[in-house]
């Protein structure tokens, strides 16, 4: 099993409540790290029904809603909370040390 990366990729004092942090991780698609007023969660950008970018989206307490087709999404658990997208989002682990905000992205394709 490879060894996961864990990446120093913000501040949080940068990234108020009800804000959006992308991040291209090497070898990896983009992630998007929401911060909703329960903590930091971090899930694939794209959403799992077409081509569109998660953070473009609206953010209602830790559910994400995709700017193309309206799908849901629970930003704690990756799962579709509204159709029409049927596949859940993978979810990556973040956490914040003093001010900075520390990605681990998921080992999982
Ligand atoms: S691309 Fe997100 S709901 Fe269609």
């Amino acid at each position: 099993m490879p060894a996961q990366l864990t990446l120093l990729v913000g501040r949080l004092s940068d990234l108020p409540v009800g804000g959006v942090l992308t991040v291209n991780p090497p070898g990896q698609q983009a992630i998007s790290i929401f911060h909703t007023e329960d903590g930091l969660y971090a899930v694939d950008d794209t959403c799992t029904h077409q081509d569109a970018s998660l953070a473009d989206g609206w953010l209602e307490g830790c559910v994400v809603e995709c700017p193309l087709h309206e799908s849901c999404f629970d930003l704690r658990t990756g799962a579709v909370s509204g159709p029409p997208a049927k596949r859940a989002l993978r979810t990556h682990r973040v956490d914040v040390r003093g001010d900075e905000i520390l990605l681990t992205p998921s080992a999982d394709s």
